[in-house]
């Protein structure tokens, strides 16, 4: 009752509905959508959506998969906003995208395309996982 209501007000906006109302952790009746609710508010890792929703903090059956989901959504927001992901410069996700489609098969194939990760570095941790997810899309 009280879910109903909340995500009443919360308002879907994104995606298939009944995908969304999906409970992914049954322990604390998290939905799909309370995970794409929590990083559409800002929540920018499985830890910190995790935060926010409990999901996965009871029997910890759901963690894996979960953190998958949470992962891929965190994806499709940075593809769909298209998110500057380092900063020297200015490379966007769709520039490694493009790197990718235009056959770039590694990180390192991805750098000497788009220079990512090549001025201080800051960036190159988060961005060879980045590489890593869109190669496995
Ligand atoms: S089903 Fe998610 S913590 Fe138990
Ligand atoms: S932010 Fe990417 S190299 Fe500096």
């Amino acid at each position: 009752m009280i879910k109903s209501i909340i995500s009443k007000i919360k308002k879907c906006t994104c995606g298939d509905k009944a995908e969304n109302n999906k409970i992914v952790c049954g322990c604390f009746k998290v939905t799909q959508q309370d995970l794409e609710n929590a990083i559409k508010n800002g929540a920018n890792s499985f830890e910190e959506v995790q935060a926010i929703t409990k999901v996965g903090t009871g029997c910890g059956r759901c963690v894996n998969g979960n953190k998958d989901l949470v992962n891929k959504l965190l994806l499709d927001k940075k593809i769909n906003e298209n998110q500057i992901v380092c900063g020297c410069f200015k490379v966007t996700v769709q520039d490694l995208a493009n790197a990718i489609k235009n056959g770039a098969n590694s990180f390192e194939e991805v750098q000497a395309i788009t220079k990512v990760g090549t001025g201080c570095g800051n960036c190159i941790e988060s961005n060879k996982e980045l590489v890593a997810q869109l190669l496995a899309r």
